[in-house]
């Protein structure tokens, strides 16, 4: 039963000398963290699909839908986060309360959340970035900008700005951080930009018919625009790169999250009142519909910010899934060669290589439309494992200092999965089978590698 073997939160704060990252970040870095890594494609491009196929004008209900759980699942991320501030976010605590089975298997499926997505937004930049082209006049050929799948031969825009980022993530968490409030400053501006144009002209009429697919389309559109809440959570991941975790890190998750559903509600509601839903069907919803108000110069500037946007959160997903791959590293369930950090920037510098070449390489040659649900269902199940993870250490741990306490934990942690296991179900079948193929491999990989190398298996003598 040596798999069910847990990490004590002591070994886990215990963390050995020259390899602890640096504590330079604080709650407002975290919170523009956050924003940076959430508000993106979901609301800039999915919008569009999830209201004209699934929600209809009741697409700002999916959003409520999808809020709620992520909202009961922040208090449950923030009470961990602050109990446990190391890197390594879900992984990490499911490692001290599930065992290094479920903990190998959460790690796992965050690479869904993370990586995943992150060549999936990679693909999105690229389009926005290749319709700015064309619009100044300066089209890239086809063949550059699109994968074989779709006619092309590489898409090159993708790999492009996978590479810069990775690059400034090697040059350091601090540079990142300020890289990353600019950006989140531009695509903010440009949601308001959008509002102040569009909302004086919400004709509520559109509104009619509600929910034209019904409730169970309100659902689907809640299980697909779950999207746009990703990454909120990547604040967990930074917690042993924050000054102060324990009163920093719950500021960042709530905090992100509150500024992003609310921005999403308006946004949604707005967009619905000024463009019908069954127009909306495209991938530049925002801009198509200031277009269609007689803008085009706004239409332009949502379109820069949505750029804008879209860089920031393919900034934080590639730091999340470089800091949960080190950690898991550190832990020798993954090679040592992962943990290296630079001799000047004190960043993991090898695994952010790494990874930054894989989500190139992935979003330059595979067309990732198909798998963006994957994602979703990835990020459901570890909101899950972390509900469970509070709900366990309560009944394990009473006595551990727990200095942010989520109010009514054995209310919010139960609703948290129900919540995310109602949007799981409302995904395709076909998500489920990817998912389920997914974690077979990685339960082989396990048993085959970090079962073996960990410190906790019986040879290995600790
Ligand atoms: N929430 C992120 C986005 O919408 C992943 O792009």
């Amino acid at each position: 039963m040596s798999w069910l073997r847990v990490k004590s939160i002591e070994s886990l704060l215990a963390v050995e000398e020259g390899k602890r990252l640096h504590r330079q970040l604080n709650a407002f870095d975290l919170t523009l963290f956050g924003i940076g890594c959430t508000i993106g494609t979901g609301i800039f491009v999915l919008t569009g699909v999830a209201s004209a196929q699934y929600a209809g004008p009741a697409l700002v209900v999916s959003f409520l839908l999808a809020g709620f759980a992520c909202g009961c699942a922040a208090l449950m991320y923030a009470e961990l986060s602050a109990m446990v501030p190391v890197a390594g976010s879900a992984y990490t605590y499911t490692y001290a309360t599930m065992g290094e089975a479920a903990a190998w298997i959460m790690g796992w499926n965050l690479i869904l959340e993370y990586a995943v997505s992150s060549a999936a937004v990679a693909a999105g930049w690229s389009g926005y970035f290749s319709g700015i082209l064309k619009t100044i006049g300066l089209p890239l050929p086809e063949i550059l900008t699109k994968v074989p799948h779709d006619g092309g031969l590489i898409n090159l825009p993708a790999i492009g700005i996978s590479m810069f980022v990775t690059v400034m993530l090697v040059l350091g968490t601090r540079e990142s951080a300020r890289l990353n409030a600019i950006l989140v400053a531009i695509k903010v501006t440009a949601i308001f930009i959008f509002l102040a144009i569009a909302a004086p002209k919400i004709n509520s009429d559109l509104w009619h018919p509600f929910m034209p697919f019904g409730f169970q389309g309100v659902s689907r559109g809640a299980a697909i625009i779950f999207f746009a809440y990703i990454g909120f959570d990547a604040v967990s991941t930074a917690a042993e790169e924050t000054k102060n975790p324990n009163r920093d890190v719950p500021i960042g998750l709530i905090g992100s999250l509150l500024v992003c559903t609310i921005l999403y509600i308006l946004v949604s509601g707005t967009l619905t009142g000024v463009a019908k839903y069954s127009d909306l069907n495209n991938s530049e919803p925002l801009a198509f519909a200031l277009r269609g108000l007689g803008y085009p110069w706004g239409s332009a500037l949502v379109a820069t910010g949505a750029i804008c946007g879209i860089t920031t959160v393919l900034l934080v997903l590639i730091f999340g899934q470089t800091r949960i791959f080190y950690v898991m590293a550190r832990d020798r369930l993954l090679p040592q060669w992962m943990v290296k950090l630079h001799p000047k920037y004190k960043t993991p510098h090898v695994v952010t290589w790494g990874t930054g070449i894989v989500v190139a390489a992935v979003s330059g040659f595979v067309p990732l439309q198909e798998i963006a649900e994957l994602s979703n269902i990835g990020t459901l199940f570890a909101f899950v494992l972390v509900s469970f993870g509070v709900m366990i250490l309560r009944g394990t741990r009473p006595e551990q200092n727990r200095p942010f306490r989520c109010p009514a934990a054995f209310v919010i942690g139960p609703a948290a999965v129900l919540s995310c296991v109602y949007l799981m179900v409302s995904l395709p079948a076909m998500t489920w089978l990817r998912f389920l193929i997914w974690t077979v491999i990685g339960v082989v990989v396990y048993a085959y590698y970090g079962y073996r190398k960990s410190p906790l298996h019986p040879t290995n003598g600790v």
